[in-house]
Formats: C-alpha cells, structure tokens, sequence
C-alpha cells in the first residue's frame, strides 16, 4: 500500500493547473449509457474514480476509449444492467448508472452503496425520485432492483438538495414521457456541467444551477462532445496548501465563482486573494487569523473542503468553530490531526479549534478521500516529518498530487511497500 511521506516547513510559492473536476466526471460518464452514439469527453482528470466508473460503464458493455484526459464512448450496444458489489463498493457514486439505465432500458441492478466512513450515505432520496417516475424499486440482497416500461414525469420536492440524488433524476427525467419538475433541487456547478452534456445530446432542461429543474422529456439523445468544468474542490485545496504555509501559490485554469464563499473565509482569516478570469492567486501571512465555518450545500461552504480548512484552523491565531451540517461523522480526521499536536475538540457536528503556533509531524492514517486531504496540509505546515498510510483514499479524487506539491516546493514523496 502506498503512503506519503512528507517534510513540513516550505512556503509553498508557484503555479498549479486545476484539472477537470472529478464530481462532473463522474455523472458525465453515466450520462453516456443515456442513449446511441459517440460521446467525445475531455479534461477527465486521471484519478481512480473516473477510472472506476470508466471500468464500471466497460462491464455493461460499452466501447470506451481512453486516451489520457480524453475518453470516446459509444453506448449504443449495452449488455447488461448490473452494477456489481465488488465496484459499487469501492466508489459510491457507482449509484449515478442507475437513473440512466432505468431510463434507456427499464431496467437496472445496482449494488446498494454500503455505509462508508463518514456516515451511513443512503441512497432513499435517489429511490424516492424514480418511484416517483413511475419506477418499480426494491432494495434486497443488497441489491437496488428498478423496473418501469416508460418513466412518465412528475413533480418531485426533494426533502434534502442531494447532489447525486438530483444527479440521478435529472438524467432520468431527461428520457421520461413528460414533463419533470425537481424542487429543491441541488445547485453545484457540477450540476450545471452534467446539464449542459444532457443538452449538447439533446436534452431539454432549464433552470440547471438554481434550485428548480424542469425537463422536458426527450424519446432518445444522440452522441456529443464536451470538456468537463475544472475541480473546485481541487482548486480550493491548493489554495488552503498556500495559506496555510505563508506561501504564493497561482490555481490557473479554474472559475473563481465556484469558490467565492471560500475565497471570501481565507480573506476573512488575512490572506491576499486575487482573481482573474481563469485563475486565482493567493498571498498568506505567516500566521493567519481563526474563524468560524459552517459547511452547506453549495453556495455555501463545502463539505469537500472542511478537512483542509480545519487544517488551516489548527495553525491560525485564535479559535475557530467549523460547524459541519452535510455530513453526519465528518470527522475522523480530527484524531489524526490530534497526534500531530491538534487542539480541537468536537461536540457533535461542531468542532472548535484552537490555534496552535505549530503542528509536529508523526505517523497518521488517511480515513477518506477528504479527509486525507486535510492531514497531507497539515503535514505540508507541520515541523518533522510525517508518514500518510492508506493514500488511495486521495488517489480517488486528486490527479498527481505529489507532482503538483513538488512544483510548488513542498517535500513529499510516494512510497510503496511495507512500512
Ligand atoms: C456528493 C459528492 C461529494 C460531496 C457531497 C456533498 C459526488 C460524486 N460526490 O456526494 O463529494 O461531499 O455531494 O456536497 O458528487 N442523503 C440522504 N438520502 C439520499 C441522499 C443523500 O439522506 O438519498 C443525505 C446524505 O446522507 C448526506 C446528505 O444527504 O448527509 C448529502 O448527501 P449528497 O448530497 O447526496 O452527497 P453525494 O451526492 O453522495
């Protein structure tokens, strides 16, 4: 198993290129099973994920060609409905094939998505929506087994704006006979992504953004081309990689409007942010200052972010409240930041943060995707030296990432075999 290990203490100063963004990807490459013809994808980026679902979408029997960041898909021929145990568990946005299957064929299997490290996750809402299109669903043998000759549109107020939930009944509705309204609707810029691919294949949807979809069912899409938005969350990371280390770090090739509410908190916290209309650049003092931070569904704080923003608040000056409100038990990176001299302590969904002058590098374990994230910053600005096992968790959803950091200064290397 793989690990990292990195020497905390550089000022991390340079230019990094975003790559596209995982969480579009994703949804994107399900879209493809929506209907005949080649879809030409690029900026995927190269992380284990996008390769999980290009395997996943391989298995139903699709052709898919991959060439790097691009990949050809033509689903014209589809041999079967069934997404498997042994791949939905290792990603859970394998549940993305299942509005899409259910759509074009009438018919899909999917693996329920088990419980994961941050909390149990489930799917209802996804199950909810389709029901709600007319679909059959059952959930046994830890199988999701959905049926319906032709989805027939309807009025579906989501009770939670769920990312992938939205995700699923979008592409669902794009088949269904009629018309579908989903109120409440998530509003991530990934959704306006996977939007504008269901469009270019001749898709009829409005209100992609906001918190109101209506689509207007299609009988078939046909092929198209499209280049996937750059990582937000990504991005965001770099830049929390350069505050929190008093360094000068460039995001190029990214969309600051994706990141206001988190440019607008490390400029709360002192940092210098500028903005272009491609790129980002921040400038940190060596210390910045603690503030409170409350995650929400886009526009708001992502969840995606708070394990690195909480590495930020364990160097700042004062005492910060991260207040997470997505996820139940997005915490388990507190306990490894905690053997590198943390003080934070947690009460339920909130975690105060106590700032430190500095943090001391040691041994710690990656927990999840995120979560791996926020311990590798912290081991960037630590003193010492510091060992991250179980990194396969980051490689899910960041291209690189010891490449980018090297270019920007940082001490890390990838080490393989037994410690
Ligand atoms: C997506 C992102 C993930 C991000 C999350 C929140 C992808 C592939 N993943 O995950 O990186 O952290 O959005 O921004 O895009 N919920 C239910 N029932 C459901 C669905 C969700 O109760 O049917 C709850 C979840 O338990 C969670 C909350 O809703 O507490 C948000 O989940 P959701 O928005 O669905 O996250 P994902 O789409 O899984």
């Amino acid at each position: 198993m793989d690990r990292l290990a990195i020497t905390g203490g550089q000022r991390l100063e340079g230019r990094v290129t975003a790559a596209g963004a995982k969480n579009a990807a994703l949804p994107i490459l399900a879209a493809t099973l929506l209907g005949e013809g080649e879809c030409a994808i690029s900026n995927l980026p190269q992380v284990r994920d996008v390769a999980t679902m290009t395997t996943l979408i391989s298995l139903l029997g699709v052709s898919v060609k991959r060439d790097g960041s691009r990949v050809v898909i033509d689903a014209t021929s589809v041999q079967s409905f069934d997404a498997p145990y042994d791949l939905v568990k290792t990603m859970r946005a394998s549940v993305l094939v299942l509005g899409p299957l259910l759509a074009r064929f009438g018919e899909a299997v999917v693996s329920l998505p088990g419980g994961c490290a941050i909390g149990p996750r489930p799917v209802n809402l996804h199950l909810d929506g389709l029901r709600k299109l007319g679909a059959t669903v059952s959930v046994d043998h830890g199988y999701i087994r959905a049926q319906a000759t032709r989805l027939r549109g309807q009025r579906i107020d989501l009770e939670f704006p769920t990312v992938t939930g939205t995700e699923n009944l979008l592409m669902a509705a794009s088949l269904a006979h009629g018309t579908t309204v989903i109120n409440n609707a998530a509003m991530e810029p990934e959704i306006i992504d996977l939007a504008a691919f269901l469009s270019k294949r001749g898709a009829k949807i409005e209100g992609a953004g906001s918190g109101r979809l209506v689509v207007e069912g299609v009988s078939a899409l046909h092929g198209a081309e499209h280049e996937v938005m750059p990582d937000r969350i990504e991005t965001g990371t770099y830049l929390v990689a350069g505050a929190m280390t008093g360094g000068r770090v460039e995001v190029e090739r990214c969309v600051p409007a994706h990141l206001a509410v988190v440019l607008a908190k490390l400029r709360e916290c002192g940092a210098d942010v500028s903005e272009t209309a491609g790129s980002i650049t921040i400038t940190a003092p060596r210390r910045l200052q603690a503030v409170d931070v409350h995650t929400s569904p886009y526009p708001g704080f992502p969840t995606d972010l708070q394990a690195q923003m909480m590495a930020l608040l364990c160097l700042t000056e004062g005492t910060g409240v991260m207040t997470e409100t997505v996820f139940e038990g997005r915490f388990l990176h507190v306990s490894e930041l905690q053997r590198m001299g943390a003080a934070i302590t947690v009460d339920g969904h909130r975690a105060v943060v106590k700032g430190l002058d500095h943090l001391t590098g040691a041994p710690v374990m990656a927990s999840d995707l995120r979560a791996s994230a926020g311990l590798l910053l912290a081991a960037l600005a630590a003193e010492g030296d510091t060992q991250i096992s179980r990194i396969y968790h980051l490689d899910r959803g960041y291209e690189r990432i010891e490449d980018k950091l090297q270019a920007l200064g940082a001490v890390v290397r990838r080490e393989t075999g037994p410690s």
